[in-house]
């Protein structure tokens, strides 16, 4: 039934494109004049919970190792995670309240952290423990609780699930974590909340950060079409290559939690191509079949670190090649590792160019038709547009001309354009190669 209004949505948005298609293209897209605001009443409504701001996986548990903190941005914004003495996950603003240093460079001192600049220590749960240290003494023991309170982290709350750490991301950190109010559960962003059995797979990740815009790079894994022509040379499916051809049957979803759509080989006889599922704000999964039974799954996870700036985690989880030893001796790792990193690559040619881009009402009303394969994406852009303007989350933080963007920068971990993480693989792939001869020929010459 679900689906049935959809698609009748989906015709009806159709006929109005066709009988006056260009406007309504920038119509869908745009949403100023009283006009546009006509057109926007026969939309697909936007159903979906989340928006723009919400709960964000925006890293892999294995960045948080021992007392190193993990520095990165989110719209802008200048943000830190550690661990504290209690072994708790923290989310803070990177800013000392007390003069507002960067605590890069600083300290985490039995689960403390201290500032750079004047030693100031937090304790877990944001509290300066030595006021005395960057005030003087008289004046702290007259006015502590004054001062308590003002010199306090700013925190954003953060869960470890699944090996992710994820934040709720509202653009306003908070002295109280008590305080902070959480539109949305974080189980609608969790893969087994869904049927996945993720305790039944193995999974390799990779990390890589764009310079390019957050919207477009969704928009990059949201659309099948790209897969046969971009990545067709590179991903290890014979049915997915520039030579294919093929239409599919679309089968759309929306619930409160996601949009999905199921892309089925016209002949019968051929089934299901693959199903991708987009949980706003910021992750994708695609998988084959019914969750439960799917022997493979890929999550991408899409972090807005800055204004064209942003970061994908991605992982294939798999039910096959799950013995260690055996992946270790064909080094199943790496040549995986290489798969991606020529996936993105491929894809950084395309997204590159399409930096300036918040949304598709950029381009010319006239340069471009989205097509009945593209129903997902103008789902999605409907999403996006609708989730902006609400949330405008690209103006709380902003950067302007004379802003210092040294901590947009230094975000860039995994940057694809230099190519560095796919020469340090492959000089991995030969040093593996080399000792796995060198081995067994030592100790046959060891044996003669
Ligand atoms: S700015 Fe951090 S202690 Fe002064
Ligand atoms: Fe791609």
């Amino acid at each position: 039934m679900q689906n049935a209004m959809e698609d009748d949505r989906f015709q009806q948005f159709n006929k109005v494109k066709l009988s006056n298609g260009a406007s309504i293209t920038k119509n869908l897209l745009e949403n100023t004049s009283n006009e546009k605001k006509t057109h926007k009443s026969k939309q697909p409504t936007n159903q979906l919970k989340s928006g723009l701001l919400g709960w964000y996986a925006v890293c892999s548990i294995r960045e948080i190792s021992g007392d190193d903190p993990y520095f990165f941005t989110m719209f802008n914004e200048p943000l830190m995670i550690y661990k504290d003495k209690d072994s708790n996950l923290r989310c803070i603003k990177d800013l000392c309240p007390h003069r507002g240093a960067s605590f890069r460079g600083g300290q985490i001192i039995d689960g403390e952290l201290v500032c750079p600049y004047h030693g100031a220590k937090f304790s877990s749960t944001g509290k300066c423990t030595n006021l005395s240290r960057i005030t003087c003494n008289h004046i702290v023991d007259s006015n502590y609780n004054n001062y308590a309170t003002k010199i306090h982290l700013y925190q954003y709350l953060c869960k470890e699930v699944g090996d992710y750490i994820f934040i709720n991301y509202t653009g306003s950190s908070s002295t109280n974590l008590e305080e902070i109010e959480v539109k949305e559960n974080i189980d609608s962003k969790i893969l087994n909340t869904y049927g996945f059995k993720t305790e039944e797979y193995k999974f390799e990740e990779v990390i890589v950060d764009f310079k390019c815009d957050w919207a477009r790079i969704v928009e990059n894994h949201l659309d099948i079409l790209h897969l046969f022509w971009v990545h067709g040379e590179t991903i290890p499916d014979a049915d997915v290559n520039r030579n294919v051809i093929t239409s599919f049957n679309q089968e759309i979803t929306r619930d409160s939690n996601q949009i999905e759509s199921k892309y089925k080989y016209k002949e019968k006889d051929k089934g299901e191509f693959i199903r991708i599922k987009f949980l706003p704000p910021g992750r994708i999964i695609i998988y084959k079949g019914n969750p439960e039974e799917s022997r493979y799954i890929q999550v991408l996870d899409h972090i807005p670190l800055a204004k064209n700036q942003a970061r994908v985690i991605v992982r294939h989880y798999r039910k096959f090649l799950k013995n260690n030893f055996f992946n270790s001796l064909i080094l199943f790792k790496n040549l995986q590792h290489r798969i991606f990193y020529k996936v993105f690559a491929e894809d950084y040619m395309i997204l590159r160019t399409q930096t300036f881009n918040d949304q598709m009402g950029y381009i010319e009303k006239d340069n471009v038709k989205l097509l009945g394969e593209d129903k997902m994406i103008q789902y999605y852009w409907d999403w996006y547009k609708n989730s902006l303007n609400e949330d405008k989350p690209w103006d709380i933080h902003p950067i302007k001309s004379d802003t210092n963007s040294v901590h947009q920068e230094l975000a860039m971990l995994y940057p694809p354009e230099n190519k560095i993480l796919a020469e340090k693989n492959n000089r991995e792939i030969v040093v593996k190669l080399i000792a796995r001869l060198i081995i067994p020929i030592g100790l046959a010459f060891l044996l003669i």
